[in-house]
């Protein structure tokens, strides 16, 4: 980390900057609007190419508030891409995690700049530890609520948002058209980077949760503050702490991720093409 400023520091306006960003995109696509964005977390990369025809790739760095991905395996581009019924949607990836100690500004910025941008929708996938012993590496869930153990917000000030319906009951009904087996659960944003211990997933558990993770939970508070409509994904990886019997590694998520992506991706395609 360095102490250079960054157009998101305090006192800008993060709603500013956001547009400011969205211009930035509409110059460097040529796409004036977009209806639907979504943010590829691990294991979900090639369903870019699934949605439909690239118009424009851009790294992520070209576009106003973003910064550089901190990890390899997270691509940092940002891509426009033509569905064959004529909608655009924005594909993220390049997100940036509350664990990098940028603050929550940074980690929404996306959303926000997806909002500016024009969408109405956003989806949040990403790779998470499964707490139900049922599932297993490689299995995608819905995300049907979330618990925000970071003990932080994107709102500022007095802000006050309703989140229930957060992760939209009609869009996981629409996700369930395509997959009726897909199953759904809790996601608890923990701040990482490193894994939980097996009394934090048991405690996770104990208070409603069946996935954990590093991520997204921010994103959707500050998609529905611009009020956004929101699906969530989880890539069951691994089994979280305590609950898988081997230790955990981020080699095995990268490589779960992997192993599962042509299928998820496939899976992601069709929901986003059916989401009116
Ligand atoms: N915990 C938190 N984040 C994760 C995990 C996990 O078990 N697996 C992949 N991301």
């Amino acid at each position: 980390m360095t102490n250079q400023s960054h157009p998101l520091d305090a006192p800008a306006d993060p709603f500013a900057v956001a547009q400011t960003a969205a211009a930035d995109i509409v110059r460097l696509t040529g796409v004036d609007t977009h209806d639907i964005a979504v943010t590829l977390g691990s294991g979900w990369g090639p369903a870019a190419d699934l949605i439909g025809e690239t118009v424009a790739t851009i790294p992520a760095t070209e576009v106003t508030g973003f910064s550089k991905p901190a990890l390899e395996g997270h691509v940092g581009t940002l891509r426009s891409v033509r569905t064959p019924d004529g909608r655009h949607v924005l594909v993220i990836g390049a997100r940036t995690h509350y664990y990098e100690g940028h603050g929550v500004r940074r980690v929404v910025h996306s959303v926000r700049t997806a909002a500016a941008a024009g969408a109405k929708t956003m989806v949040l996938t990403n790779g998470a530890g499964g707490i139900t012993d049922t599932w297993s590496a490689g299995q995608p869930v819905l995300i049907s609520d979330h618990i925000n153990l970071t003990a932080d917000s994107p709102l500022e000030g007095a802000t006050f948002i309703d989140l229930t319906d957060l992760y939209s009951s009609r869009l996981r009904g629409i996700a369930r058209e395509v997959d009726p087996s897909l199953d759904e659960g809790v996601y608890c944003q923990f701040r990482g980077p490193h894994y939980e211990t097996p009394a934090e997933v048991q405690m996770a558990k104990s208070i409603g949760g069946h996935i954990v993770g590093m991520s997204t939970a921010l994103e959707a508070i500050a998609a529905r503050q611009a009020g956004m409509e929101v699906l969530g994904f989880s890539l069951i990886t691994n089994l979280a702490a305590g609950i898988s019997p081997s230790p955990l590694s981020h080699e095995e998520v990268i490589e779960a991720g992997q192993e599962a992506e042509g299928r998820i991706s496939r899976l992601l395609a069709d929901v986003i093409g059916r989401i009116r």
